[in-house]
């Protein structure tokens, strides 16, 4: 195959550093075997998330410094609303701090609507799969989130090219069993973040709507990874093969009567996030209302001036296809490589991050042994690489029994910033995991010595279950 070069060179770096295995022991059993304890100083490559972590271009840079830090009506502002428009063709934007504001905002807006306008009484959230900032938000609201996406999904190593896709028989079956008065809202989430960045397709995303539509019910489109969606469409729907990036993301955000983004994924800033509205004036100003005491004024709604710049120009150079092309393929290029090595990838590669499937990588831990977060220990350890787990520790215990709430998978994800790190890096994380692989038996599990009540991955703190045999 043919080489292609990312279509930008580098004109700014930033040192990492690497320390020696010793000090990567002490650093992490500083913070209780929790790798998202660790200080960035302490970690050579980054693959926590693919959020805010991006490297900004030269453009995004200059349009900083026009940024217009006026309290009200910024001229950064109109800018970014004419961005909106002619992007996703939404009359109404309203700016917040990052993604999860714009739930904050708009999921109270939407439950008052649904009992004012269908008399709903027990508001549920149906979409292909909460994000988990996004569940969260639905359930403070006083909402259930029901997640219906595609069996195939699941089937970590089969290949299917929609699994972000909705199963349409659960939403239907869904809609019946709450009664579409109660369904505030179908949330699509593009790419499906929980199932590995994987894409909904166009024809999914249009049966989704025609479905609200005949129940009433409105869309949101949850809209972190946009571009990435789209490029997948291009490229796996023969009916886009000719289409630009902008003219499939036009017809995604069609079928769609809001959306919510965290613009700190594909528009490439490192703080931000949307809340637009396709034509609903009444909604825009509800949600405005609630914007000014939780985010700020409804035209910076959290973000600075610059920032709202930096944005807007990181909404267009997020549709540039060369650029997507070789973002995808890295990310893909670093799962053939795992996977040709024989370590079990989620297949295909979704758009942000390679999954590990940590429990075949790891057969000997059982799952309340966290097999991802063994992995990701293991892998901190071995080469200074931070990753996360997506699995058991990650979804914790039911709010009311107690119990360990029973995960599908126990994934490790190595999420890819954008523009950020280089094919040599990626080289470097695979050769690591390859390693890893020869001395898999000793990878110990690991137990709590700290569990908080809730998003316990965050703060909780372990100890390794070492085996005597
Ligand atoms: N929706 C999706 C699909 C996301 O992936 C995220 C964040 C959010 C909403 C919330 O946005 O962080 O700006 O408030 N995902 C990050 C991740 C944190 O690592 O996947 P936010």
């Amino acid at each position: 195959m043919k080489t292609s070069p990312q279509p930008y060179k580098i004109k700014s770096v930033e040192p990492i550093n690497l320390l020696s295995r010793e000090q990567r022991y002490a650093a992490l059993e500083r913070v209780g075997f929790n790798p998202f304890l660790l200080k960035s100083e302490e970690v050579f490559i980054d693959l926590l998330t693919d959020s805010g972590t991006g490297a900004m271009s030269q453009n995004q840079w200059a349009a900083i410094m026009v940024g217009d830090e006026s309290y009200a009506g910024s001229t950064s502002f109109y800018n970014l609303e004419s961005a909106v428009a002619d992007i996703f063709n939404y009359k109404y934007t309203i700016p917040v701090h990052q993604g999860r504001g714009a739930e904050k905002i708009l999921f109270p807006v939407l439950i008052d609507k649904m009992r004012r306008e269908r008399g709903g009484k027990e508001p549920v959230f149906i979409s292909n799969y909460h994000f988990d900032t996004t569940a969260a938000h639905v359930e403070l609201s006083g909402a259930k989130a029901i997640n219906v996406v595609v069996e195939e999904a699941y089937a970590l190593n089969e290949h299917f090219d929609w699994k972000g896709n909705f199963d349409l028989t659960k939403l239907i079956g869904y809609i019946e069993l709450h009664g579409p008065e109660n369904v505030a809202a179908i949330i699509i989430t593009v790419t499906c973040n929980s199932m590995g960045g994987q894409p909904v397709s166009l024809d999914n995303i249009k049966a989704v709507h025609d479905i609200a539509k005949e129940f009433d019910i409105p869309v949101v489109m949850d809209a972190a990874r946009f571009a990435e969606n789209a490029y997948f469409i291009k490229q796996r729907d023969e009916h886009y093969v000719d289409h630009e990036i902008s003219e499939i993301v036009k017809e995604m955000f069609q079928y769609a009567d809001m959306f919510t983004m965290s613009a700190k994924k594909d528009a490439m800033v490192n703080i931000g996030g949307l809340c637009c509205f396709k034509g609903d004036e009444d909604l825009y100003r509800e949600a405005q209302v609630h914007c000014i005491p939780m985010e700020g004024f409804a035209t910076y709604g959290g973000m600075s001036g610059r920032d709202i710049e930096a944005l807007t120009v990181g909404l267009y150079e997020a549709m540039d296809y060369n650029y997507l092309s070789t973002r995808i393929s890295q990310v893909d290029r670093l799962a053939q490589k795992l996977a040709n090595a024989g370590i079990p990838v989620q297949t295909p590669t979704g758009g942000h991050a390679v999954f590990i499937d940590a429990r075949a990588f790891l057969p000997h831990l059982s799952v309340g042994e966290f097999p991802g977060h063994a992995l990701a220990n293991a892998l901190y350890l071995e080469a200074g690489i931070r990753s996360a787990e997506i699995g058991s520790l990650l979804l914790g215990r039911d709010p009311v029994t107690g119990i360990q709430k029973s995960s599908p998978t126990e994934l490790l994800r190595l999420a890819i910033p954008r523009r950020t790190y280089t094919n040599e890096h990626m080289d470097y994380v695979a050769e690591n995991l390859i390693e890893l692989k020869k001395k898999k038996s000793s990878i110990p599990g690991y137990r709590f010595t700290y569990e908080p009540l809730v998003l316990r991955h965050f703060l909780a703190q372990f100890e390794p279950v070492i085996k005597v045999s």
